[in-house]
């Protein structure tokens, strides 16, 4: 199968907690390879429209506040079913529910601050990828 692409943010609660390294070790050792990356901080307008998708649920605007509480680091992972993989990697989006051994099981804070955020899907992937990335600035 052809590797698959797909965006991952490292969230303000873990950007301020040193823990860069540490989740992007996992990516790795997950057969993850991390093809684009930077360090941003995001604007209410960036983190806004970025999820747009969530506009109606009640938790929208804490969300959107969070994000932009630090800095966030914006990366492209590619592999084999990078999207499935790295919502594996991850775990569930709160923590109380995740598996032992991901990345949110063992650093996040709480739903909100859950440390990371990975695509739900190739064609979202897409989309997000876009979002933060030129073409030029991602090399398999
Ligand atoms: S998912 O994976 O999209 O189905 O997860 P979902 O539960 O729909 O959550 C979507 C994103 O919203 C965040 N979230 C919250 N933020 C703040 N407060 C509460 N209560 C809350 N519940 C969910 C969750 O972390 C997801 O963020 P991303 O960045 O997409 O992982």
């Amino acid at each position: 199968m052809a590797a698959e692409r797909t965006l991952s943010i490292i969230k303000p609660d873990a950007t301020r907690r040193n823990l860069t390294g540490k989740i992007n070790a996992k990516f790795e050792e997950a057969g993850l390879r991390i093809v684009a990356q930077k360090r941003l901080q995001l604007t209410e307008a960036q983190a806004g429209a970025f999820y747009a998708v969530h506009k109606e649920r009640p938790f929208y605007k804490d969300l959107v506040s969070f994000m932009i509480s630090g800095p966030v680091v914006a990366q492209v992972l590619e592999g084999e079913n990078a999207v499935a993989k790295n919502r594996e990697v991850m775990g569930a989006t709160n923590p109380a529910n995740a598996a032992a051994g991901t990345i949110r099981k063992e650093f996040a804070e709480s739903i909100e601050a859950n440390s990371v955020h990975g695509s739900d899907s190739a064609e979202n992937a897409a989309t997000e990828i876009a979002f933060f990335f030129a073409g030029i600035e991602i090399t398999g």
